[in-house]
């Protein structure tokens, strides 16, 4: 067993390959204890302040009900109903909450904030997605690809497509290089991430022996693998500017049926961190649709979205006993 009380999680190189691991079995143990009704209760009278400047279906959900399953509370704080950036500096409010609760999740814009909030807490902190990064959501894609592919975390073969510049094609790519899998990120130029996350990835798989590559060849991605990962185009605090041009360069990026088929493989299985734009059921999604004339779903189809292939719910569900899972070995 590790010993991680007391520590921060706001990026996935914030903890070793083995202590990832470590995490992921813990969380699968949480997941059977919660089933077979045996949990045991490791958090009790502990505080948790959740901060969120950005809305939240999942994340939120799975913080607050893995704490009340550990018998812990929360607090939850939107931006309109605290100081945190109109009133009082980053600095301070954490101090202030280091004050009245064992830990902080927080999910905003800058990584830069959620670092300093870790800086002057004095509690853990965690990253409930950035702009740049978002850990909590690697552990739960990795617990669910392991489960639905009985493979170790080092035999994975993944891909994503789409925006790789955001939050989740990094995310997906460092935390493959950190479990030792075949990762594969294909979008256009554009929308690669920047060199010093490519770089930071290839010196980690270097050492873990994953094998990473970052392509604009949708078809050369997918090849083989198991998993196609996909997200949004269009990413919370992005304006309406941008989808046009977002669209059209997208656009062969999406995921349908063709592209499932280009993987050879019929078992390969279509993954998404949700919230998801498959049909014209969400204001969004449909305002998107309807301004850029795309038809059959955004970055992937109600077709892929709703079929077989796809564990999207399962990878949902495992938001929670993974969050669990960092509770519990950081704060029990
Ligand atoms: N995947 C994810 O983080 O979902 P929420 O934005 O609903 O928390
Ligand atoms: N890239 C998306 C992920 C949402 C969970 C966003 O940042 O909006």
């Amino acid at each position: 067993a590790f010993n991680l009380k007391n520590r921060n999680f706001l990026k996935e190189i914030d903890f070793e390959p083995a202590e990832l691991r470590y995490l992921l079995k813990l969380a699968e143990a949480l997941k059977l204890a919660k089933y077979a009704g045996t949990e045991v209760k490791r958090l009790e009278g502990k505080e948790i302040a959740l901060i969120f400047e950005k809305s939240s279906t999942r994340t939120r959900s799975s913080f607050e009900v893995s704490a009340y399953d550990q018998g812990a509370h929360v607090t939850y704080l939107d931006p309109s109903g605290s100081q945190l950036g109109h009133k009082e500096s980053i600095a301070d409010t954490a101090a202030v909450l280091g004050r009245i609760y064992d830990a902080i999740e927080f999910r905003g814009n800058a990584q830069t904030d959620v670092e300093a909030l870790a800086e002057h807490a004095g509690v853990p902190v965690y990253n409930g997605l950035t702009n740049e990064w978002h850990p909590t959501q690697m552990l739960a894609d990795f617990l669910t690809m392991h489960e639905a592919s009985n493979k170790p975390y080092d035999a994975l073969r993944y891909a994503y497509v789409g925006d790789c510049r955001f939050n989740m094609g990094r995310s997906l790519l460092v935390m493959g290089a950190l479990m030792g899998s075949d990762v594969r990120l294909a979008g256009p130029a554009d929308l690669h991430p920047p060199k010093d996350v490519v770089d930071l990835a290839e010196d980690i798989a270097r050492t873990t022996g994953a094998r990473i590559s970052v392509t604009d060849d949708v078809s050369g991605a997918v090849n083989g693998v198991d998993f196609i990962h996909t997200d949004v185009w269009v990413s919370m605090g992005e304006s309406k500017d941008v989808w046009t041009d977002r669209v059209r360069q997208l656009a062969p990026y999406q995921v349908n049926a063709g592209l499932l088929q280009r993987t050879g493989n019929p078992a390969v299985k279509f993954m998404h961190c949700l919230p998801a734009y498959h049909d014209t059921n969400t204001i969004v999604g449909a305002e998107i649709m309807e301004h850029t004339g795309m038809t059959s779903g955004l970055e992937v189809t109600d077709e892929v979205f709703q079929s077989a292939a796809s564990i999207v719910f399962d990878q949902a569900e495992n938001r929670l006993h993974t969050i669990k899972a960092i509770l519990v070995a950081t704060l029990a």
